[in-house]
């Protein structure tokens, strides 16, 4: 587990007016980021090859990913409008174990405004069941979760972990649908950006929600 040994707002080198602009606020989070962050680095890799140009990423230009390769159990980090976009391939098991956690949760049906397309309300949040994709941006003050993928109990999670997200900033949890835990400060699921799945499912392409788009 990554540990954080320093949140952003106690770390005195850090600008409070950075803490105050979400967006920016994620990178300092992930700055502040120590101990476990190279093995996290290695588990969940930046994929910078995806990436388009600086230009059109800077006018918001969809961001293909190829997750052709991705095995189940394995997440990858793009960016997409300045935002670190999570695409999970999820095992069979874990998605079964989706159904399970609707009583700990706080919107399991994702029924709340403005943090699911039409196209995720559905029981495993997504196009796909087993592809998860979702903006990597705590829904309390805009930290970056650390993906806690795996099932089983570790410290700080609960005795009961399925696999999902912890933001060590004031405490929240995701399951891995991206739905958020009861009495956590975080008072959303996190949300599913527009995207398309091409046909043989090799491909998720952020910033699109039809494939006429692309
Ligand atoms: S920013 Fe995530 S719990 Fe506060």
């Amino acid at each position: 587990m990554t540990e954080f040994t320093t949140r952003p707002e106690d770390d005195a080198s850090v600008d409070p007016d950075l803490l105050s602009d979400p967006q920016r606020r994620f990178w300092v989070a992930s700055a502040c980021a120590v101990g476990g962050a190279a093995g996290v680095a290695t588990a969940v890799p930046f994929v910078g090859s995806f990436a388009p140009s600086d230009k059109a990423r800077a006018a918001g230009a969809p961001v293909e990913v190829d997750v052709s390769g991705l095995k189940a159990g394995e997440l990858r980090t793009v960016e997409w409008r300045g935002k670190p976009i999570w695409v999970l391939r999820r095992s069979s098991a874990q998605v079964e174990d989706l159904k399970s956690l609707d009583n700990k949760l706080a919107d399991p049906q994702s029924d709340r405004p403005g943090y699911t397309p039409d196209f995720a309300k559905n029981e495993h949040r997504s196009r796909d069941p087993d592809v998860f994709v979702a903006v990597g941006i705590c829904t309390h003050l805009g930290c970056s979760p650390t993906p806690e993928l795996a099932a089983g109990p570790g410290p700080g999670l609960p005795p009961d972990w399925k696999g999902g997200f912890f933001c060590p900033c004031h405490g929240s949890y995701f399951d891995l649908a991206g739905r958020v835990y009861k009495n956590v400060p975080a008072p959303d699921n996190l949300e599913v950006p527009p995207y398309v799945v091409s046909a043989d499912g090799s491909t998720v392409t952020v910033g699109i929600e039809d494939e006429d788009q692309a």
